[in-house]
């Protein structure tokens, strides 16, 4: 088996004295749809925050493309994350004082691959391609909540990179665009990238390989 594309081993996780999981492993493998599930407050954010390197264990171990986080500088950490995952956030933390077609180009000026001129390309077709049309030059205040939503997957989606780990990505979606969410997650699956997704959506298991259940701060496969 190719090394998985992020591997979680024993990974505790304590806020003040809340015992939110004491032991948690997981193998994401490349190629695959993985959704997480579990009741408010379970700790499935937490735990994809882990998984996305934005956060650091009590104890455990987070390993990245064969990479393990834990003698890394916050640097070493922050390259590694560029390098390897996009990252959808609950509550969008797209920057306030730049425009949609900026907030989704910031990935991707550390891609020395791309000038300006083709990171504006970029980011305009995938504006294009979660539905956001002539809404490039409109700052987060000026759009609606599941439009900020789109603006925050379009940038998870920038630098193409092997994962994406998204939190409730659709939770402010119609149908519509929901579905197509979900048909983007599975193209990016299809070209032999991953997606971690949490969804309180049962609608995501009939496109996922694996589905998990946080519960009690216990991880269960279904
Ligand atoms: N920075 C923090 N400091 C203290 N407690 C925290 C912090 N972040 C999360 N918690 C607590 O950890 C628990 C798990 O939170 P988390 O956000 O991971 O839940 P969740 O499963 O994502 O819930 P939801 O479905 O509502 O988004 C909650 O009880 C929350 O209050
Ligand atoms: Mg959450």
């Amino acid at each position: 088996m190719a090394n998985p594309i992020i591997e979680a081993k024993n990974l505790k996780k304590i806020f003040n004295s809340l015992n939110v999981f004491q032991d948690i492993n997981l193998i994401i493998e490349s190629g695959k749809l993985y959704s997480i599930h579990g009741k408010s407050g379970a700790g499935k954010s937490t735990l994809l925050h882990l998984l996305g390197i934005l956060d650091t264990p009590d104890s455990g171990e987070v390993i990245v493309n064969g990479t393990s986080i834990n003698h890394l500088s916050t640097k070493e950490i922050a390259l590694l994350r560029g390098e390897n995952l996009g990252f959808v956030f609950q509550s969008y933390h797209l920057n306030n004082k730049m425009t949609a077609i900026e907030n989704v180009m910031l990935p991707l000026y550390i891609n020395p691959n791309y000038q300006y001129e083709e990171m504006e390309e970029r980011a305009s077709d995938l504006l294009k391609e979660v539905g956001l049309v002539n809404k490039e030059k409109h700052f987060p205040n000026e759009l609606s909540g599941g439009e900020n939503q789109r603006v925050a997957i379009a940038r998870a989606l920038a630098n193409n990179p092997e994962c994406i780990l998204a939190d409730e990505p659709t939770g402010s979606l119609d149908e519509d665009n929901e579905n197509n969410i979900f048909e983007i997650f599975k193209n990016i699956v299809e070209s032999g990238r991953t997606v971690v997704v949490i969804s309180h959506n049962e609608k995501i298991k009939n496109y996922s390989d694996a589905c998990y259940i946080l519960d009690n701060g216990v991880l269960k496969e279904e």
